[in-house]
């Protein structure tokens, strides 16, 4: 037995939301690489299958769980069938998210309600769901994880209403975390920057254009560098750690370079 075993899932359960595409995508799949059966959930079947096929592909059981995570009965329904098709889940990664961009004086309670149940409401009543059955079968251990963003940190103009639920989020794993961890649920955030994916495609090139020029790393990262720390998150390697929120960014909350050319002036002089 080395270290590198407890980065392993073998024998674990996982069901991560928002798993068609993108992150949940990444995820879904690292966690079958590292030894899990997946349940797979998102709103979209057709994606969902090629996500499937991927996870069959490590080797692994799937289940496929079309959910719309705005949707409360739904919601229940997908630890139900989770359970039923691959057997008590004890990984949970909220990945399943949406956004908005319109500014204050535009937004419409219709617009608000949606993207609080998708974003907030249901990572809180997903997460209470299977702690309630990892209770009901009085498990020991289990893992969420939930995504925030750039947003949970700092203002971005029409951003309001996707910031808002991102800051939750970094707030609702703290609570999670301590009401949790005397029954060995940890609970843990990554905080993405820029990734490229089907959610930032449509970004406006100018806005592409700041974001290489405000990362240091000068790019969009991809779905892989926030799987990596998932699967650190979800193993036993990281029990010791839970109520944080860890930014995953190319290095943009450390800060922004200035604006001249790396290798034509020194940023020093
Ligand atoms: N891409 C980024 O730059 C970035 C940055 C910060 C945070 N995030 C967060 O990461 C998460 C994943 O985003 P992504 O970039 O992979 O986006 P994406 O659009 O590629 O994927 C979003 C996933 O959520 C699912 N989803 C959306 N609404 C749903 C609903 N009502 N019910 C069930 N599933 C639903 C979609 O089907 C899809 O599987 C989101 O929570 C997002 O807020 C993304």
């Amino acid at each position: 037995m080395t270290i590198l075993d407890n980065y392993r899932l073998d024998g674990k359960v996982a069901l991560v939301t928002g798993a068609s595409h993108g992150i949940g995508e990444g995820v879904a799949v690292a966690f079958a690489q590292a030894g899990a059966d997946v349940a797979i959930a998102a709103r979209n079947t057709d994606d969902l299958g090629r996500v499937a096929e991927r996870v069959r592909e490590a080797g692994r059981r799937v289940a496929v769980v079309q959910t719309d995570v705005a949707d409360m009965a739904q919601l229940e329904r997908m630890l139900t069938q989770t359970v039923d098709q691959l057997g008590e889940p004890d990984i949970l990664a909220n990945v399943a998210g949406t956004t908005l961009r319109k500014q204050i004086l535009d937004v419409t309670l219709e617009e608000y309600d949606r993207v609080f149940a998708v974003n907030l409401r249901s990572v809180y009543f997903a997460s209470q769901a299977f702690v309630r059955r990892l209770l009901a079968r009085e498990a020991s251990w289990g893992k969420v994880i939930n995504i925030a963003s750039m947003t949970s940190y700092r203002g971005f103009d029409g951003s309001s209403v996707y910031g808002a639920t991102k800051s939750a989020i970094v707030n609702l794993t703290k609570m999670q975390a301590i009401e949790w961890a005397p029954l060995g649920v940890r609970v843990n955030a990554i905080a993405p920057g820029w990734i490229d994916t089907p959610l930032t495609a449509g970004m406006a090139v100018s806005r592409r254009q700041w974001v290489e020029e405000h990362v240091p790393q000068g790019h969009y990262g991809v779905p892989e560098d926030i799987a990596g720390l998932a699967l650190y998150l979800a193993s036993p390697v990281s029990d010791y750690c839970t109520g944080q929120t860890f930014p995953v960014d190319g290095g943009f909350t450390a800060g922004s370079p200035w604006p001249n050319p790396v290798g034509q002036v020194s940023n020093y002089t």
